[in-house]
């Protein structure tokens, strides 16, 4: 079959990978893509958010299978577009998509499903949302409304700080996404992200992870789009992933379908762990990423069948076959990220890394200029190894990076700590 596969980052990198391992798979293409991704597929410069010009693009090109990576399609109603033209597609409607793109619709689906998740109020208005916080006290945590990058959510510490983050919500930083706000509970415990596929009826767990969302070395720094990641997560034990699937998934899920807007498509379950309870943090309707890195070394090529079943609602009748084994991506980032950063600048050494089923230097954010790969973007690289144990996949992946030569990047170097 031919695929298309909507996206340009390490996730969607990784996700070519993995499919192009399967031999079903017969012309991939991906749009826009990135220089690494051209190294194993054809690249297509057609705007993604527009799902006219994606389907045209489809039927031009004998795509039987369109697979969509990020948010901003999905919300954007990709998905329903592409259905309506009779394409065969993995991820969610537009009205699905819901459940990453406003933070108050999920709370109250999570309401209606009862399923356990941070208490919660909801503002338009900044006077009433500061006197909540007043009342409520710190710590607290502060959520623009919609889509904002990974950007919109304050953990305050203070209540100085919460409405500080309230006057910047509707001053505009955060654009219409932050005309509404959701305050909560600040929630303790461990985090852990449980990836699921859900083919409206059927769910089928297909791994676990854990990231690191601040910038530096000992979770220290500035909130990123996540840094690394490891699978699995060893806080998500058999009881609390039931726990996880029977109080938070399977009844988001059912309160989905009764609304008449089924979830179809990879639902990537952000939980807080606490006294062996899971709590929900936040649902997002594509695979993380960098964690889809790992789970991507870790499933290889029946990740192409997953999909698919999921798309064809036939999630039932497979199984994912499961190896004992670990995987830990660490990104590597262009200095000064995630603040203002330098593009273009050259790395070297890429060729002389390992590529295997153990071993992947996933491209994030680069480009091809004069037969150089340089960097195009905050996070560039998803430097990704497979092992026998989490040491091991640490081991491989950290070899892997001491071997990029890229001054003008940096990485952590305690990836996957509190699991090692
Ligand atoms: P989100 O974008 O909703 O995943 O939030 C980003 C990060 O903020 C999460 O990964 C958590 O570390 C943290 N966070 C979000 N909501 C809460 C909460 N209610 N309590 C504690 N931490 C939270
Ligand atoms: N790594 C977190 C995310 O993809 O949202």
């Amino acid at each position: 079959m031919n695929i298309l596969i909507l996206g340009s980052g390490g996730r969607e990198h990784s996700l070519a990978w993995a499919i192009k391992q399967n031999p079903k798979c017969d012309r991939l293409i991906v749009a826009p893509g990135n220089a690494g991704i051209a190294a194993i597929a054809d690249c297509a410069d057609i705007n993604i958010l527009d799902g006219g010009a994606v389907a045209t693009f489809a039927e031009e090109n004998a795509i039987s299978f369109v697979v969509i990576g990020p948010e901003a399609p999905l919300a954007a109603g990709v998905a329903d577009r592409l259905r309506a033209a009779g394409l065969l597609v993995f991820g969610p409607s537009e009205a699905a998509a819901q459940l990453e793109a406003s933070k108050s619709f999920t709370k109250a689906i999570c309401d209606a499903a009862n399923a356990p998740t941070a208490a919660y109020a909801h503002f338009t208005d900044a006077d009433a949302a500061r006197s909540y916080i007043r009342d409520q006290g710190a710590p607290i945590v502060v959520k623009a409304d919609g889509l904002a990058a990974g950007k919109g959510v304050i953990v305050a510490m203070t209540e100085d700080e919460a409405l500080a983050a309230i006057d910047d919500m509707f001053d505009g930083s955060f654009g219409d996404a932050g005309a509404e706000v959701v305050i909560e509970e600040f929630m303790e415990g461990e985090e852990a992200s449980f990836f699921v596929l859900c083919d409206g009826k059927t769910i089928l767990p297909v791994g676990t992870a854990q990231d690191h969302k601040r910038a530096f070395d000992g979770d220290l720094g500035p909130n990123t789009g996540g840094m690394g990641a490891y699978s699995p997560a060893p806080v998500m034990s058999d009881e609390i992933t039931q726990k996880a699937l029977d109080e938070i998934i399977r009844p988001t899920m059912d309160e989905m379908a009764k609304r008449g807007t089924p979830f179809q498509g990879v639902l990537f379950c952000g939980l807080m762990i606490q006294n062996g309870q899971p709590r929900l943090v936040e649902y997002n309707v594509r695979f993380g990423d960098p964690e889809c890195q790992c789970l991507m070394m870790r499933l290889g090529g029946q990740i192409l069948d997953l999909l698919q079943a999921c798309a064809e609602q036939r999630l039932h009748e497979i199984k994912v076959n499961w190896a004992d084994d670990h995987a830990l991506s660490v990104v590597m980032a262009a200095n000064g990220y995630p603040g203002s950063h330098a593009k273009g600048t050259v790395i070297a050494g890429l060729n002389s890394l390992p590529e295997d089923s153990f071993h992947m230097a996933f491209h994030a954010g680069t480009a091809e200029t004069d037969g150089k790969i340089v960097a195009n973007g905050g996070r560039v690289l998803n430097i990704t190894a497979r092992g026998a144990s989490l040491a091991e996949a640490h081991e491989k992946a950290y070899a892997m990076a001491q071997n990029v030569d890229w001054p003008d990047g940096f990485y952590r170097s305690d990836i996957g700590w509190r699991a090692l």
